[in-house]
């Protein structure tokens, strides 16, 4: 049993941030600036929560209190995001969450969160490149083109009240195959490049949110609050069940909005790909939370007051607000700004997850072939490959709500452990040197673990299950191969 709770001692960990990690011939470039982190940061965040749940979580949950609900789901992601800082400016390897358990609390948990990530990262790409899809869909029809249905669709739906799936006639969903396939070989082709063409969309996302802040900003009004569930044009409009409105609508609403800051913790993904990791990690991580938080803010206050919430329960809130602001010459331009901006995303959760597989195949916890690197690219490429391929798989075959939910829970219960091993780390390795030390440990590492515990609360039980189920079949392959060739429990 106690290789199962081997840690990756402070040496270990030192030299092996020194090397840069991948394989022993070929290590990965150290190309990316603290500029290119934040970028990297707000490329992964900004994405189908802002454009799409922003409306959902506004017309059945908060109503113009989604303000509160982004501002409370920033303050939880604000406690992970600080123990993320902490971890990766004091141990700036690429494994993230992954190497921060290996260094605090074992192997075996280690591997569980390794497992958990792919839920963030590879289905994170899943379910963002469905929403890219069906917003690619709604620009072409503006454009006069109609893509065939059964070309554009998850063939199969899952109804959660029945707790039962169904078929839906349609075949694939190709466009989200497409665009997988797309930012795979951009990946695979060079971390610079992909920082690159990251760089150029977080630009354009920018200028869209910037557009329509300002756009939209004038025909902001208060009478906008009032609504049949809201007659008396209440900021937060009176209780209507749990979760509906009130204050429990602004935690639910909190629940469903976290998906929208989910990414800022990819920065830590590519610490060994980073020009000063020890000092620019924090910069990364922090910096874009910091910056989408006033961004999203923004945007929930002007576009609940300009169109009553009970109009923003459909798939391009974004898109009625500017209808409704009476600037429609704009819509085009927004959705092709967000069908970019959504595109940033895809990449960041494809280029954290392989670099997660190939510290993981490092330590021998997953088949050598994983950690290796391109001789030309210097990227990750097999472990890029192979996540790209299964990543466009599910794709093709699944519908949006689901995936959406399994990537929340999978990154709740990283932030949990991330949170939990921070504090960990303090009592155990109290002298280590820490570049960033997150105020109040105390307070923000407890806060951490507490808070994403709450959220997770807040997600379906069937989620709950797949989690289980996941991570049933994770446990396996460790005790079949992870346990067998761990390099450090071997070494022990
Ligand atoms: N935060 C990312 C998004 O909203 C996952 O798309």
């Amino acid at each position: 049993m106690a290789n199962f709770w081997a840690r990756k001692s402070t040496a270990e960990l030192t030299s092996e941030a020194a090397d840069s990690g991948g394989d022993e011939t070929h290590p990965p470039r150290r190309t990316l600036s603290a500029l290119n982190l934040v970028g990297i940061g707000v490329g992964g965040i900004i994405g189908a929560g802002i454009f799409v749940l922003t409306g959902h979580a506004a017309a059945a949950n908060a109503g113009p209190a989604v303000t509160l609900s982004f501002l409370l789901g920033a303050v939880a992601c604000a406690f992970a995001g600080l123990c993320y800082a902490e971890l990766s400016s004091t141990i700036p390897i690429s494994g993230s969450a992954y190497t921060y358990a290996y260094a605090t609390l074992g192997e075996l948990v280690a591997w569980i969160i390794g497992w958990d990530l792919i839920l963030e990262y590879a289905v994170g790409a899943v379910a963002v490149s469905i929403g890219w899809s069906g917003y690619v869909v709604s620009f072409a029809k503006d454009l006069g083109l109609v893509l065939p249905e059964r070309f554009v669709s998850s063939p199969f739906a899952f109804d959660a009240a029945q707790h039962g799936w169904s078929s839906t006639g349609a075949v694939l969903n190709i466009p989200a195959m497409v665009v997988i396939a797309f930012i795979t070989t951009l990946l695979v082709i060079g971390i610079r490049e992909s920082a690159r063409f990251n760089g150029f969309i977080v630009v354009v996302k920018l200028i869209v949110i910037a557009l329509f802040i300002a756009c939209a900003a004038p025909a902001f009004s208060t009478a906008n609050w009032v609504t049949p569930s809201n007659p008396g044009g209440a900021f937060i409009p009176p209780n209507a069940g749990i979760g509906i409105y009130g204050w429990s609508g602004v935690l639910r609403g909190a629940a469903v909005v976290f998906f929208a800051y989910i990414g800022f913790d990819a920065v830590s993904t590519t610490a060994q790909e980073a020009k000063s990791p020890m000092r620019d990690m924090p910069i990364g991580i922090l910096g874009s939370l910091v910056i989408c938080t006033i961004l999203y803010v923004a945007v929930g206050f002007i576009l609940t007051g300009i169109v009553p919430f009970d109009r923003l329960n459909v798939s391009d809130p974004i898109a009625v607000g500017i209808d409704a602001a009476g600037v429609s010459w704009l819509s085009p331009f927004i959705k092709l700004g967000i069908v970019f901006g959504l595109t940033s995303v895809i990449l960041v959760s494809l280029l954290g997850q392989p670099r997660i597989l190939s510290t993981m195949a490092h330590d021998g916890l997953l088949p050598p072939v994983a950690a290796r690197i391109h001789p030309r690219f210097r990227t990750p490429y097999i472990a890029t490959i192979a996540t790209g391929i299964v990543a466009a798989v599910f794709a093709g075959l699944l519908p949006i709500g689901l995936v959406g939910e399994l990537v929340s829970i999978g990154t709740l219960f990283a932030f949990t452990i991330v949170s939990i091993g921070t504090l960990v780390l303090r009592i155990t390795e109290p002298e280590l040197v820490r570049p960033f030390r997150s105020p109040a440990i105390w307070i923000v590492a407890p806060g951490g673990a507490a808070v994403s515990v709450f959220l997770m609360f807040g997600l379906p039980v069937d989620t709950w299950i797949r989690l289980g189920i996941w991570l049933a079949i994770g446990l396996a392959i460790y005790f079949f191969y992870g346990s067998r060739h761990s390099r450090i429990a071997n070494s022990r």
